[in-house]
């Protein structure tokens, strides 16, 4: 694994009133990498990731994108630098067909600035072929599967060909095949040069895609490590399943007998 730092965060803080959604954050992402962020509900992943991608000013923190200070910068221009996102509630424009949808993605980004609307309609053909979208280019947002909507996202995203992106939770509300499908895009995405951070609660896609993975918990990090070290840890188990479950557990294991 290449281990040169494509993106930092240092002490990054977000309060919502007196609430520290996201509280003194130290997260580097290596490229080439892709990292899992994971972490119960209202842990603080979306706001952390809102945060360092010019949605939310932070509180408190730096963030720093291949060397260069991006705090509180806004999102056009942290598009502009190659970094892109996809959103946990998934916000494609109905009116408009997949296509042109891509194509607004393709207006973003670092090339964005300079391409004529052919251009980016051309970016978007190129993208949905790589998503495997292709035989839906001409049909409506809102005539779309959940599993395609979400698809659609990394496809808007991909459009804005970003060297660092954040997938908020691409999988939530698909079936098994479809989360094998969609674990196969990410390893194709990252395979083509993209480095990726992504926030899932399907475990089996963080196992199986993740080289490394970060667990937030009220807002503070909770672990980092390889995915088997990550998923096994007790601290972690804890926090996603709560007291009541650890506790069983032990007692199952005391009530067990010895071997
Ligand atoms: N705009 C906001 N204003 C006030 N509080 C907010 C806002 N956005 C999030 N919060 C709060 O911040 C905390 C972190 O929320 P966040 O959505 O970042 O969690 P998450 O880890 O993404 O959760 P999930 O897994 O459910 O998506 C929660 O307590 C949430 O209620
Ligand atoms: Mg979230």
């Amino acid at each position: 694994m290449n281990q040169e730092v494509i993106f930092e965060t240092q002490g990054i803080t977000k309060y919502f009133g007196g609430l520290a959604a996201v509280d003194n954050v130290d997260m580097k992402i290596h490229k080439g990498e892709i990292l899992g962020l994971i972490g119960p509900n209202g842990a603080g992943k979306t706001t952390f990731v809102n945060t360092i991608t010019g949605m939310l000013r932070p509180t408190r923190g730096r963030v720093i994108f291949k060397g260069q200070d991006i705090t509180g910068w806004p999102a056009y221009r942290v598009g502009r630098l190659g970094i892109a996102r996809t959103f946990q509630i998934v916000k494609p424009f109905l009116g408009m067909t997949v296509r042109e949808n891509v194509a607004v993605g393709a207006m973003f980004g670092h090339k964005g600035k300079t391409r004529t609307t052919r251009q980016a309609l051309e970016k978007a053909d190129e993208v949905l072929e790589f998503v495997e979208m292709g035989h839906l280019r001409n049909h409506f947002a809102d005539q779309l599967t959940l599993a395609y909507l979400k698809r659609l996202e990394l496809a808007k995203a991909l459009a804005m060909e970003p060297e660092l992106l954040f997938l908020d939770e691409v999988m939530a509300g698909l079936n098994s095949r479809e989360i094998e499908e969609a674990m196969e895009m990410i390893r194709k995405i990252n395979a083509s040069g993209v480095t990726l951070l992504i926030i899932e609660h399907v475990m089996k896609a963080i196992a199986g895609v993740t080289h490394r993975v970060f667990v937030l918990n009220f807002g503070t990090e909770l672990a980092q490590g390889s995915p088997e070290e990550v998923l096994n840890d007790p601290r972690v188990i804890q926090a996603y399943l709560g007291e009541k479950f650890v506790e069983r557990q032990r007692r199952m294991q005391q009530a067990s007998p010895q071997q």
